[in-house]
């Protein structure tokens, strides 16, 4: 069977001739391209400025960003806030978003347990995060996890190794991978979690040296 490429996605169908932000938004409400719509209670686009310094790439919408319909709202988003607090960095000069639009889940007792989402659906979605890459044009890219590195630097990149290098990359001038906030809430201990947080802290502050 041929490989399925986001080329191939009905997701391009969706996208509006001269995208803004909020026009991708309205278009990717009625995704269809892949079968996570009838999970999810909802599309959750990305959320910022259009041509800010800093975009963020996580995974896919949680449990309160799906029923919300706003990413990094959750208790990553949380993390993510303060983080960043932390490094100095202006969250209105970034924008958040994610590989995949619709939350993943499956039941557990009467919780929704986030389930990794697979190439076919990262494929599928990728059409919508080129077009707000396109529309944002950041300076810098951050991944935020492995799932978002290896979706954006390929299959090959290891965050455990790679972590706050920048990669060249044809997606903006800078781009980054560095662990996922949900990583550091699943600390094992209380000094785990601390220490994690701090590396996480630092490779944030890498991002004040690029963008001026
Ligand atoms: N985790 C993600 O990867 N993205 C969100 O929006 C929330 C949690
Ligand atoms: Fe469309 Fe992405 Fe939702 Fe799949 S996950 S239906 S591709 S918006």
């Amino acid at each position: 069977m041929p490989k399925f490429k986001s080329s191939d996605s009905a997701a391009n169908d969706l996208i509006p001739p001269r995208p803004t932000l909020s026009s991708l938004k309205r278009a990717a409400a009625d995704c269809r391209a892949c079968d996570l719509w009838k999970k999810g209670t909802q599309t959750v686009f990305g959320e910022g400025a259009r041509r800010v310094k800093v975009m963020f790439v996580g995974e896919q919408p949680g449990n309160e960003e799906d029923l919300t319909g706003k990413p990094f709202v959750g208790p990553a988003g949380r993390l993510l806030d303060n983080a960043l607090e932390e490094a100095g960095i202006d969250r209105q000069q970034t924008y958040v978003t994610n590989v995949v639009k619709h939350f993943k889940w499956e039941p557990r007792g009467k919780r929704r347990i986030h389930k990794k989402p697979n190439s076919l659906e990262i494929t599928a979605c990728r059409p919508w995060l080129e077009a707000e890459i396109a529309v944002v044009k950041p300076d810098v890219i951050v991944a935020l996890g492995a799932t978002a590195a290896q979706s954006l630097l390929g299959p090959q990149f290891r965050v455990t190794k790679q972590r706050g290098e920048f990669i060249p990359s044809t997606l903006a001038p800078y781009v980054m991978a560095t662990v996922h906030p949900s990583s550091i809430l699943r600390a094992p201990d209380d000094e785990t979690r601390r220490l994690e947080l701090r590396l996480f802290i630092d490779d944030l502050k890498k991002l004040s040296k690029v963008i001026k």
